[in-house]
């Protein structure tokens, strides 16, 4: 195991632990945002909810963020509106980032699936290029997944 997946598989008991029995996605967004920025320390990590045709700031850790995202816009948008996970390494290079942060370097945004649709995402964003790879995607997907029994599914 490297170091990164160490890290991961403690957050994982962490996470597991914080959420055992809880229901509601705020205090689940809250705890999990939490528990990866203190592991990690990246510069952003937060979620987004499918709030009717936008997504909606949610629970975070980090600088202030902007609180609406159209379907298909910027990284989040495009993950909402491909329903999967994007991985990206240089923000400057994706048409249409919103910069909500000048520090935001590299990001990953992991979508929230209930029921066949999108209710909410995860994004974490680094002050550094190229953070984020598959290991990443496959251990965050692991810590969201199954906490979401009160989120309502985007039903478009
Ligand atoms: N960079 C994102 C916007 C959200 S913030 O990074 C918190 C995007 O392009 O969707």
């Amino acid at each position: 195991m490297t170091e990164k997946e160490q890290k991961y598989a403690e957050l994982l008991q962490e996470v597991e632990a914080l959420t055992d029995g809880e229901s509601d996605e705020i205090a689940n967004m809250a705890n999990i945002s939490a528990a990866i920025h203190a592991k990690f320390g990246f510069h952003w990590v937060g979620f987004y909810r499918v709030c009717g045709e936008e997504l909606v700031l949610g629970p975070f850790q980090g600088p202030v963020a902007c609180t609406r995202i159209r379907y298909g816009r910027g990284v989040c948008g495009t993950a909402w509106k491909e329903m999967r996970t994007l991985i990206v390494p240089d923000v400057e290079q994706f048409p249409g980032h919103i910069a909500c942060s000048a520090l935001s370097r590299s990001e990953i945004v992991v979508p929230i699936i209930r029921e066949g649709a999108m209710v909410a995402e995860l994004d974490i964003d680094s002050a550094e290029l190229n953070t984020f790879d598959a290991v990443d995607e496959s251990w965050l997907t692991r810590l969201i997944t199954g906490k979401w029994q009160s989120c309502r599914p985007d039903k478009r």
